[in-house]
């Protein structure tokens, strides 16, 4: 089947004559156990509500998964899958591109299971193999990079990977698995923050892993143990959302390059990050593994922060808010939300310039998104 009638049908058994052709929310956090009965039992917070298991297998068959299973957040899928393949002493070898969360969860909270993190340039193969350690035990990287959309070869990586017996971990988030599926590509599990791309319409916190049973097992344990299943009413939304997953990634896809292109002859525009411009670092790349660019761009204003500060204050379509990947377009500074703190030298260095703003164009009529930007930009 294909992608779009997988995201609508899932693995939907066969229906007999009465039956809702929408899967209805099974909003109980406990189900009836027969006494005596030997059957698993079920309890919401053990993820096997129908709600929860329906929807993880949905998305294992877009990722080209054995199985997969949803949490309460992007941060949690992230946390649980690298509990899943690292144990205390261990060593995890990181990209030094990634999401300020996750970057936040490795440094504050790994030394507590006495798990050290090493950050590599993610470009340099030669880098990370000479990173490992006798205790590596796992590779994570992030791709399209939040939030400079840099898009990284995972082959060579994943080369490394094998030849070293590591887990290879991938955030996804800004592709979805209609852009980009890591699995195909040589990585092991596969991480989405599925508040963004999965659900697409900015109204659901919940995140996602997927890759082989064995390790999505030991995910399902720790979510229990941790308390982090997902809600069905969330689960239920997010199988929603999910129906228009492929037809809204075609949307943000040319949304994405019309306004970059746009973007890019204007006079007050330093630089734009869009992985369908030829003039993009990793366009190469990007053509070659990815089946679609996103709708994720990064922009950098000629004037600094006095011109940022005018250019969203002016903003009408585009939302100043963190997230992205929803059906309205957003805008953010990640100087106050996934970078704060962060000191100029060290944005410099994640590449993050002055005038540096994050867009998230939505699925809406491009020239109105483009008018948008035209007269915020200004003359
Ligand atoms: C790349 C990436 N991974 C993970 C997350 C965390 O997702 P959540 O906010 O659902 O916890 C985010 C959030 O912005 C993200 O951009």
């Amino acid at each position: 089947m294909g992608r779009s009638t997988v995201a609508i049908h899932g693995t939907s058994e066969p229906r007999r004559d009465g039956d809702p052709v929408v899967a209805p929310i099974m909003q109980s956090s406990t189900f009836v156990n027969a006494v005596g009965s030997d059957r698993e039992v079920r309890y919401t917070r053990y993820g096997n509500n129908p709600n929860q298991v329906s929807l993880g297998r949905k998305y294992a068959l877009l990722e080209g998964a054995e199985d997969a299973v949803f949490v309460s957040s992007g941060m949690g899928a992230t946390a649980l899958a690298h509990l899943a393949v690292l144990r205390p002493g261990d060593h995890l070898l990181a990209s030094a591109w990634i999401y300020g969360g996750t970057l936040k969860l490795f440094d504050e909270e790994f030394g507590r299971f006495g798990i050290t993190v090493t950050y590599v340039d993610p470009t340099a193969p030669r880098i990370w193999r000479k990173s490992i350690k006798k205790n590596t035990r796992a590779i994570f990287i992030e791709s399209p990079v939040n939030p400079t959309i840099r898009v990284l070869d995972l082959m060579p990586i994943a080369g490394i990977a094998k030849e070293f017996g590591l887990a290879l971990v991938v955030d996804s988030t800004f592709a979805s698995p209609i852009n980009f599926r890591p699995l195909e590509q040589g990585a092991d599990l596969v991480i989405t923050s599925a508040t963004k791309y999965l659900n697409g319409h900015t109204d659901v916190i919940a995140g996602a892993v997927a890759g082989t049973r064995s390790v999505i097992e030991e995910v399902i344990r720790l979510m229990r143990v941790w308390g982090q299943a997902i809600d069905p009413h969330a689960a239920w939304l997010i199988d929603r959302g999910m129906k228009t997953l492929a037809i809204r990634m075609e949307r943000h896809n040319t949304n994405g390059l019309a306004v970059a292109t746009f973007l890019s002859g204007h006079r007050g525009v330093a630089d734009v990050a869009y992985p369908g411009l030829e003039s993009h670092p990793d366009h190469e790349i990007a053509a070659r593994t990815l089946d679609g660019f996103g709708g994720m761009i990064g922009l950098t204003l000629k004037g600094g922060a006095t011109a940022v500060d005018r250019f969203l204050r002016r903003l009408r379509l585009f939302v100043h808010a963190p997230s992205l990947a929803g059906v309205e377009s957003l805008v953010s500074d990640p100087r106050i939300t996934s970078h704060k703190g962060w000191s100029p030298g060290q944005l410099v260095e994640a590449g993050i310039a002055e005038g540096f703003v994050r867009l998230s164009c939505g699925i809406e009529d491009p020239e109105d998104l483009i008018a948008d930007l035209e007269q915020a930009l200004g003359r």
